[in-house]
């Protein structure tokens, strides 16, 4: 197998490369004057499988057309398979039509990577809440990972786990906060969220946890406006430390910022969007994904 990436997936490519001794093929890209984008991988791929590094975060749509290019050059030049490696997926929240006449776009993403030619896809803690398996949104294989044991590890070893209530912000977070509870041996509660604009929401339940500590678990931060309600509301509540753990920190604009502002401890999060809050590194398990795959 040969390791290839985009503009946003080199730091994972390059580590993943190095972790299973796989070649790693550095593509030509440039855009046109008019803002066409050009690919080229330079190398024997005849024949060849090929992983393909993209994360789709923050300019979504510029990312995945290149990574569509890189697909198509891979199999245009004779590639055998294309592995995509998406560490983030875009575009999971918009997994139902909401109101009428919206797009799904949760499964036209899927559609667009399959018909660039990927034959597999591997990706981390999708957004599956209305879908439940990234199966149902896939028609080629697809695995998802998880990063919350990861994560949860990397938080016991630097704040321990002794006093902790783990919090959920809606019920679609259950699924990563019960898995971090359980790696902590923590118990947990589960809020629940209304999403009254783009960047708020309003929480509420049971958030009586005067003297304890809480870490508050999500599968993504993006303009931070449903951390910033729940750390906030657990500050007030007398909730001494709060810290929080996501998969995904996307921190549009000051959402950094603006937890810190409402009483935030640390923000861990993996790298699967490299930034300030990125702890733990997903290679190892996208590494084991494709060691597993090539095994087969
Ligand atoms: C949605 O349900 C997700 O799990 C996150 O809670 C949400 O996308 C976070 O977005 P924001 O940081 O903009 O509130």
């Amino acid at each position: 197998m040969l390791v290839t990436f985009g503009s946003s997936g080199e730091v994972l490519a390059r580590s993943v490369a190095s972790i299973l001794g796989l070649t790693l093929l550095t593509p030509e890209r440039r855009s046109f004057p008019d803002g066409e984008q050009y690919v080229r991988i330079d190398g024997d791929i005849r024949g060849k499988d090929v992983a393909v590094f993209q994360t789709l975060a923050l300019r979504p749509e510029q990312l995945l057309f290149e990574y569509s290019l890189l697909v198509d050059a891979l199999k245009e030049g004779g590639a055998r398979t294309v592995v995509g490696v998406i560490p983030y997926l875009a575009y999971a929240r918009q997994d139902r039509v909401f109101r009428p006449n919206e797009p799904l776009s949760a499964r036209l993403v899927p559609r667009l990577i399959e018909a660039a030619g990927t034959d597999r896809v591997v990706t981390v803690d999708m957004h599956l809440h209305r879908f439940r398996e990234a199966r149902e949104v896939f028609s080629i294989p697809a695995q998802n990972l998880t990063a919350m044991p990861l994560l949860a590890s990397y938080y016991r070893e630097h704040h321990g786990s002794s006093g902790i209530t783990v919090v959920g912000p809606d019920s679609e977070s259950e699924q990563w906060a019960s898995l971090v509870a359980t790696e902590l041996g923590a118990p947990s509660i589960i809020l629940e969220k209304e999403r009254v604009g783009d960047r708020e929401v309003k929480v509420s339940g049971d958030l009586s946890l005067r003297g304890r500590d809480a870490l508050v678990v999500d599968d993504m931060v993006s303009t931070g406006g449903t951390m910033i309600e729940v750390i906030g509301r657990l500050r007030r509540e007398g909730v001494r430390r709060v810290d929080a753990l996501v998969s995904h920190a996307l921190l549009v604009g000051d959402a950094a910022g603006g937890m810190k502002k409402a009483g935030l401890g640390e923000l861990i999060a993996t790298d699967t969007v490299p930034g300030s809050a990125s702890r733990v590194s997903v290679a190892p398990l996208l590494a084991a994904a494709l060691r597993k795959g090539l095994s087969h």
